[in-house]
Order: C-alpha cells, then structure tokens, then sequence
C-alpha cells in the first residue's frame, strides 16, 4: 500500500511514482485543481488532483479534514515560484494518480494546523487520540523514545540487567498515600501498586544480579502539579559493591552521553557537586536552580537591635531565618509589581515581603533608600544588610523572616521567579549533585522524626552512634540530581546491616511489630547475605520535559491524568457495578 512515508518526497524522488497513506492535513480547490496536504508521522506531503481525472478528481472534492487515505502519484518538482522552503517536502508535490478513501471522519473537535494552537488542555485530553496527530507532540513521543532507548543501550553496554517487578505488591513508602487494589481472593486485604521498585531492586542485589536497571511505572497518590502525575515513569537503577563516588560517575556519564547524543549538548564534566546545607542557605532549596544569578544572605545576625517584631523574633529563634535576596536594577519595580511579588510569596506561607529600594545610597547614604521597615532599622543594621548584600544604587532588596522553612520556600521561589519575569535566567544546562543530606526532618505537626528520603537510606558511616543520640545531625548517604531547578533523580546508599535498619525503623517510631509486619520480607533478607548496595531513580518524563523543552510532564505522556486523577479520554476513575462490588467483599459509604 506504501512505497514512502510522506515527510521522505524531495528532489531527488522527481518522476518517480509513489504510493502513500495519511490523513487529510488540509484540502484546498483552486482554479479547478484540488489540493491535498496529506499527513503521517514523518511530516507532510502536497498531492494535487487535475480535473482532466475525472474520476480521482470527484473523489479528491469529496474527502475532508482527518479523512485517510490511500493514494498513488508522481513525484513533480513544484512550478516556480510555488515552493515552500518552510516544509521540508517544500521544493516538491505529488500528482495524484489513483485514490481511495480508506476511512472518512467527522469534522474534529479542534483543528490540528495553527488555528488549533490554543485549544484548552480538557478538550485535548477528552480526545487524546487526536491531540496526538500534531507535529509537535509526535516529535516530543519520537523523542522520548529515542531517550529511552539510548539509556537503553548504555545500560546495557555497562552491565545492568533489565528486570521487572510486581505491580501489584505490598505498600513501599516514598511519601506518598498508596493506589489500593482490593483482592477477590483475600477478601478484605489489598495489594498496593509501587510507588517505586525500590524494595524489589534491593532484594535484586540481595539475589546476586549486582546491576539492574527498569523502566518501571510507580503510582503515587499526592497533590498534583506541573511536574507530578499519579502514575509516572522512573528510569530505576540498583548496583551493589560501588560507593556513591564511583555510581554517581557512572550515572553522570550517562546522562552526559545521553545529552550529547540526543540534544548535541555537552554538559559539564564533572557535574558540579554543593551539600544540602549550602544549597538551602544559598538559595532556598535543595533543587537550586542555577541558571538564576541571586543568592539569599542571612542577615539575622544584623538584627539585634532591631526593634521591628517581625525582624527580632525570627532572628532570636533558633529554627527562624532572616535572609535578604538582592535583585539587581530592582528599583525599577512598581508598587504594583512589589504587591504582586508579595502576593506570590504569600502561596509559601511567607506573612510579607518587606524590601529596601535603593535610589541614592552612594550619595545620600540612608535618606537615599526607600522602604516600609526602614523606621524599624538602626544606621548598623542599614550598613550591615548594604554591605553584605552588595546592593548598589538602582537595586532593591527583599527580606524574608520567618521559620527558616517558611523563608527558603518563600525567598527560593522568589527567586526562581524573578528570575523568569527580570530576564535573568542564564541559557543552557546547569546540573548540579546535592549531597550530605540529613537523614531525617521533624514533621511539623507531631514533631516525629521522618526519613528525609525513604527509611532503607544509610547513614554515614562515622554518625551511627550519633543516630540515637542526634537524629537531626545525621546526615545520609543520599544523593539528588538536579538540572536547571528540577529534581531529576534521587537514590542513595541503602542500609545493608539488619541492626541498623531495625534502629532506624525504631527512630521513626515503627514498632517491631510493625516493621515485621510491613517490611519482614526485606529484614529477613539482610540476615543472608546482603552485599552493600545503592542505587538511584530518574523521573523519566521528568528528563523528557526538560530536553523537549516541555512546560508540563503532561505534554510528553502519551495520556495523562489531569490536576485532580482523572482520565478525561476514559473517564477513569469511574463507579463499578454492584456485583463486582461485592465480588470483592466491598461496600461504599460516601461521606454526606
Ligand atoms: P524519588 O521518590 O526521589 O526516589 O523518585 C525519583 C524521581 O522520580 C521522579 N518523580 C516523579 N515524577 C513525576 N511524577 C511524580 N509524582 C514523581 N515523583 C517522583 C522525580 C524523582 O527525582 N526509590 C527512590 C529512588 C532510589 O532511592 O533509588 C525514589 O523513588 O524526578
Ligand atoms: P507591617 O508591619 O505588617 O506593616 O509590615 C511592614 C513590612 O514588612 C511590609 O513591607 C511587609 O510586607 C513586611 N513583612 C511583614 N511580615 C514579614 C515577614 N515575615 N517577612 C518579611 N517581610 C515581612
């Protein structure tokens, strides 16, 4: 049926004849003579019907928009002055010779050439199947593919196995609530689908494999965002007898061939390297983004005499943080602009944004700033907060001060975002490896000591004494990949000593019982010959977004689920029948 895919006709198939299937991009009559773009996955062809084919031609009036075809013709080059150097088919067009309409359609819901270009993103997923015909999302899913594929073929020049695991499977904590499945079997017990492979892959090394990787789907039930879907795809990894210097390497290669061969890029060698500490104090986070030239500059230390509340209590208290962030030429913001900004901050739970505009300091010293705090500030805290941040005339200054939580957050996102809307965000590529991160945080409610990564992440070496004594000193041996402020994968060393992973489960306020109960399995394993091991996961479509310079991990999935779960294409999650219901010895009571 098909000699060539349409996106392949140029000059040199002139006088050729050729067959071709598509969809109908576009029918256009002119003059008596029918035009057809015809459409397939490699691009776009024009094929034009002559009337003096009287059959062909009446058929050719007939078809419309998304109508597919099947057709033959001869390749001719276009009459001068026709050509179209924007298509890639552009110097050429097919003379139609035969056609038959394998499939007619009704009129799509949206149009797939530029008038389509701001459908909503409801109407797109409601009809996926043809969101998916554009260009631009086919070449994001060839992308992907060819992503894969290269990861592929590294690991597998390097060793690793490619192994899957259940499913369906037993609850394996990343911080997330879990996707149930009820049993028919065991009535009234559930499987829990992963979220993540990574008890599996650690009873892997247990097994003796000593290098796996998966393409492994995980599932879980959080808040959504641009960059979080319920079900995602992690590009999983486990290897035993390497240390973090010697996998992280490994895995920087990786990801650095897999830029230069996919994108052409050459990234950094080695990736540059910042501990947890560092990155919070200097930007607010532990996925610093670092295409944005500002810094946070702690300035509590300035505030003794301070009398202004808002200042002096955060700057007394042990867990607070007052820290400024310079933007350069920021005295050009509006009230207008400054209101927004503390709007925007206000999402992170910052209670204000006070700020120093600095119109005149070089000459007129303190009467040349303008700001709402300036009341509050004795000429040493003025001098003090001008020298440390650098700020010269024409800048602004912004304050944060709050739990040091509330002021990374805050001032982190700040800063990413004036980044964006001052045109200061740098071009390229900037990975980075954060390391040294704690071992556990405080939940903030209860004040209980939570594993910062997942509970099988092992401590450094010289603080397991420390471990009881001084949970919150702890620091891990967890390591996280980030590239231009987007968390791209994380993983760590694991625990390999039974002891040591029944004492952390004890710090964590797991009982004994409990961690038989939900973990048995893997503390039984560590009793016969586990190897140390550790491994790591990328957020696949995460890595997709960002080499197709994509918005929303959405746009690089084939069907995604919307903000709130659902599948607007199959209208899951949806109600089941009563007798599958109680097949499953279920019975639902809605909350009134
Ligand atoms: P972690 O929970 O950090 O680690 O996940 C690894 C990477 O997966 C991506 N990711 C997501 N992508 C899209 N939607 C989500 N909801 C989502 N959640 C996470 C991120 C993240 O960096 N088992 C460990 C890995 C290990 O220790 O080896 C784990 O799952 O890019
Ligand atoms: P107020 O005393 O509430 O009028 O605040 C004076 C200035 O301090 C305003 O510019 C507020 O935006 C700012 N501000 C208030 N609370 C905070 C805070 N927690 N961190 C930083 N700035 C604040």
């Amino acid at each position: 049926m098909r000699s060539h895919y349409c996106g392949e006709l140029e000059s040199g198939l002139i006088d050729r004849e050729v067959s071709l299937c598509g969809w109908v991009h576009r029918r256009r009559d002119h003059g008596g003579v029918i035009f057809i773009d015809l459409r397939d996955r490699s691009g776009l062809v024009q094929v034009v019907f002559d009337p003096d084919r009287a059959d062909i031609f009446a058929l050719a009036e007939q078809v419309r928009s998304e109508y597919v075809l099947a057709l033959s013709g001869r390749v001719r080059a276009r009459p001068e002055g026709t050509e179209n150097p924007d298509l890639p088919t552009g110097q050429v067009e097919v003379l139609g010779l035969s056609l038959q309409v394998l499939n007619a359609a009704e009129t799509p819901p949206f149009q797939l050439d530029e008038h389509g270009a701001d459908t909503s993103e409801e109407v797109r997923l409601r009809y996926r199947y043809i969101d998916l015909r554009r260009p631009e999302m086919q070449e994001r899913l060839r992308l992907r593919s060819r992503i894969t594929q290269t990861l592929r073929n590294f690991l597998d020049a390097h060793g690793f196995l490619d192994i899957e695991t259940p499913i369906l499977t037993k609850s394996t904590p990343e911080g997330a609530r879990d996707y149930l499945v009820p049993s028919r079997v065991h009535p009234g017990e559930f499987y829990a689908l992963p979220q993540s492979p990574q008890l599996f892959k650690q009873l892997l090394m247990m097994s003796g494999l000593d290098r796996y990787y998966q393409i492994a789907r995980c599932f879980r039930d959080e808040d959504l965002r641009a960059d979080r879907q319920p079900e995602f795809t992690q590009l999983d990894i486990e290897t035993s007898f390497l240390d973090e210097a010697q996998l992280t390497e490994l895995m920087e290669q990786m990801v650095r061939e897999l830029f230069a061969s996919v994108l052409e890029v050459a990234l950094p060698e080695p990736f540059p390297r910042m501990t947890y500490a560092e990155a919070v104090r200097r930007f607010g986070s532990d996925r610093p983004d670092l295409r944005v030239p500002l810094e946070l500059i702690d300035v509590a230390d300035l505030m003794g005499e301070v009398e202004f509340k808002v200042f002096a209590g955060p700057a007394a208290d042990p867990e607070g943080r007052v820290a400024a962030l310079r933007l350069p030429k920021g005295g050009a913001l509006t009230r207008k602009e400054i209101d927004d900004y503390t709007q925007f901050v206000g999402i992170y739970g910052a209670k204000g944004l006070a700020y120093i505009k600095v119109n005149d300091w070089s000459a007129k010293g303190r009467e040349g700033l303008q700001s709402p705090i300036l009341k509050f500030l004795p000429d040493s805290a003025v001098e003090g907060i001008m020298a440390r941040t650098g700020a010269e005339d024409g800048d602004l200054v912004f304050f944060g001060a709050d739990k040091a939580t509330v002021v990374n957050e805050a001032l982190g996102a700040l800063r990413v975002k004036l980044g964006q809307d001052r045109g200061l965000m740098e071009a390229g590529w900037r990975p980075l490896w954060v390391v040294d991160f704690p071992m556990f945080e405080k939940e903030p409610h209860t004040g209980r000591w939570m594993a910062l990564h997942h509970p099988f992440t092992a401590p450094k070496e010289a603080q397991l004494d420390q471990l009881e004594s001084d949970p919150g000193s702890c620091l891990s041996r967890a390591y996280d990949l980030v590239l231009n402020g987007t968390e791209l994968g994380g993983g760590s060393i694991r625990i390999h000593r039974e002891e040591v992973q029944r004492s952390i489960f004890r710090l964590l306020k797991i009982s004994d019982e409990d961690a038989n109960d939900r973990f048995g399995f893997l503390l039984n394993a560590l009793k016969y010959g586990c190897p140390p091991h550790g491994g790591i996961a990328f957020g696949l479509d995460r890595l997709v977004m960002l080499m197709t310079g994509s918005h929303s991990i959405r746009d690089v999935m084939a069907f995604p689920k919307t903000q709130t779960a659902s599948c607007l294409l199959t209208d899951a999650p949806s109600t089941v029948d009563e007798a599958q219901l109680k097949e499953l010895a279920l019975r639902i009571k809605l909350r009134a």
